[in-house]
């Protein structure tokens, strides 16, 4: 046998050869190679996961499967929901959690939807000064302090909804992720960028470091991460329920490290958390039903309001990324984050809120007739404004064989929440009281709100963005749509839906599509890099908007459903690359 390089062998086909034939048909096998794999690289980037059975879409590979297994176990949307969620509680600890909190809207095959609110609480001793420090704002105290912690509800929320649709045992639902804590799981390259960037902040909490670095030194890619205080945690909520993270050991170990933070949450804060059903917010466009999150989440009313603005333009596959497209939904946008500032927070502590006067046809033809077609609205100032947020959260959708369907959005808040792995548990806790008003009363640009409806008092839930959403036509499911991305979700999540129905998207493609952002204030429209043309900004500018890029915009996990062929479309967001979309 010759080596590389040396002699073909006598028995070699076209021995003698003429060298020169032998590298051109080489050349060609190598540019039809070429040419295919290019054709299929853009086949690619564009075709979504297709199933005839169901599909589990989630932020993290691992947690789609453990969702799809469960499906292929006979377990419904809301099982593979449930255990989905809890796997990512371990394998994506940026946003999954049991330590935080979220919603999930469900929809029956038959056509029934119902919202579960497991949203965060504040504990019994916050007030809406529990922000102040000698009575000035102390930001560090909202965000990053144990004040910043909410009492978590997805263990609450998740149980909730199984015990009303689940078919699998509960523990079926929680063991997979006990085994991934214990067993543990390689550490994707995404994760370990993730978790160095995080070490710095981790510094103050020694279990924290403990659970997230070697010593204190980053893992790297391809290192398992093993949590066996995670395990031993989920394992008791597989045993016992929500009994077994509200009371019990569990329960005495986040009291002792708030006690010892210096938190005002307690253990009777704890034992008194309970997850509502809500009913979704539902509208419609162009004769599709739009079904979303009610408050605390602002999600589903604005959705609602822009879509109602923007039924009345006609919008097809030839105005997607126009000047005058983006120009439209950005008015829309501002005029629906304006009303967000204004009137939304939980719903319990607000029941004067005008949710009817938003979701109707009538307020949001009046708020496109204030829309000029070639000059941008300026925001004013002096009403409302916002800090940043962090992008984190998560979002997964699932769709099961007989047409149930779940919606899922949990978040920390930022990512890695608070930062705080509770000593002897080993999961993080949220920082969502940063979803609350900084200060009664101080409305100002640095981003700081001071309006009512949204100020910390005790047990209220703190408003949220999160918008787990479905698009139905005629009663049959289209589209379930989510992601993360602080008040960008709403944006993302808008997107998703007209990318579909009104530029005629596959899921894949409507996931991929370049994203953009308006909240109101600051008045800017802030647009995924290479997003929008040269040209196109110079239009927008012209109309006198201020533009923004960004690197990315939200992680989208959507399942369509073709009307056509009845395909189930899965689309992981790859902005995310541990993104997965599973289906058989
Ligand atoms: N913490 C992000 C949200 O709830 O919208």
């Amino acid at each position: 046998m010759t080596g590389m390089g040396g002699n073909p062998p006598s028995s070699y086909p076209c021995n003698p050869c003429n060298p020169w034939s032998i590298s051109k048909s080489v050349a060609v096998v190598l540019i039809i190679l070429f040419l295919l794999s290019g054709a299929l690289s853009i086949m690619g980037a564009t075709a979504p996961e297709r199933a005839r059975q169901g599909m589990v879409v989630a932020q993290e590979r691992l947690a789609a499967e453990v969702g799809l297994a469960v499906l292929k176990d006979g377990g419904n949307a809301v099982d593979a929901a449930v255990a989905s969620a809890f796997a990512l509680a371990v394998t994506y600890p940026a946003a999954g959690n049991i330590g935080g909190g979220g919603f999930l809207l469900h929809r029956s095959g038959k056509g029934s939807a119902v919202a579960y609110d497991f949203r965060e609480k504040a504990p019994a001793k916050a007030l809406p000064t529990l922000f102040l420090v000698d009575g000035k704002y102390d930001p560090n105290r909202h965000h990053a302090s144990h004040l910043a912690v909410g009492v978590p509800g997805t263990v609450a929320g998740l149980h909730l909804a199984w015990s009303r649709h689940g078919r699998l045992p509960w523990k079926r639902l929680v063991i997979p992720a006990v085994r991934l804590a214990k067993e543990g799981f390689a550490i994707s390259p995404a994760l370990a960028d993730s978790l160095r960037r995080e070490l710095p902040r981790m510094k103050a909490y020694p279990a924290s470091l403990a659970q997230f670095s070697k010593s204190g030194n980053p893992y790297e890619a391809g290192e398992i991460l093993r949590q066996k205080d995670l395990a031993r945690s989920l394992n008791r909520i597989a045993k016992e329920g929500p009994k077994g993270f509200y009371d019990g050991e569990t329960a005495a170990l986040i009291a002792r490290e708030m006690q010892r933070g210096g938190g005002v949450l307690t253990l009777e804060d704890l034992r008194a958390y309970e997850a509502k059903i809500r009913v979704p917010v539902t509208g419609s466009y162009r004769g599709f039903e739009i079904v979303s999150m009610p408050p605390p989440s602002s999600g589903g009313i604005a959705i609602v309001e822009i879509l109602n603005i923007l039924e009345g333009w006609e919008l097809g596959p030839q105005d997607f990324g126009s000047a005058r497209t983006i120009h439209r939904m950005t008015e829309a946008m501002r005029r629906a984050f304006s009303d967000r500032a204004q009137f939304l927070g939980d719903p319990d502590s607000n029941p004067e809120m005008p949710v009817e006067k938003l979701l109707s046809k009538s307020y949001a033809n009046s708020l496109r007739n204030s829309i000029s077609q070639n000059k941008a609205s300026v925001s004013s100032t002096n009403t409302f404004s916002w800090r940043n947020e962090s992008p984190q959260t998560t979002h997964l959708s699932v769709l099961d064989r007989e047409g149930n369907a779940a919606s899922l959005t949990f978040t920390l808040e930022d990512s890695y929440g608070s930062r705080i792995v509770v000593p002897g548990a080993g999961f993080l806790l949220n920082n969502e009281m940063g979803d609350f008003n900084a200060e009664p009363g101080r409305t100002d640009v640095t981003g700081l709100i001071g309006t009512p409806p949204n100020m910390a008092a005790p047990g209220k839930r703190m408003l949220s963005s999160m918008s787990p959403t479905m698009v139905t036509r005629e009663g049959k499911l289209l589209l379930i749509t989510g992601s993360p991305g602080g008040r960008t979700i709403i944006n993302t999540v808008l997107e998703t839906i007209v990318n579909t129905l009104d530029f005629g998207m596959n899921a894949q493609e409507a996931v991929d599509a370049p994203r953009f952002h308006h909240q109101w204030l600051p008045d800017q429209i802030v647009y995924e890099l290479n997003g929008l043309s040269p040209d196109t900004l110079r239009i927008l500018e012209t109309m006198g908007h201020k533009t923004k890029a960004v690197r990315s915009q939200g992680a989208a996990q959507v399942i369509r459903v073709d009307p056509k062929t009845g395909w189930i479309e899965g689309a992981a967001d790859r902005r995310d690359p541990d993104s997965a979309a599973r289906g058989w």
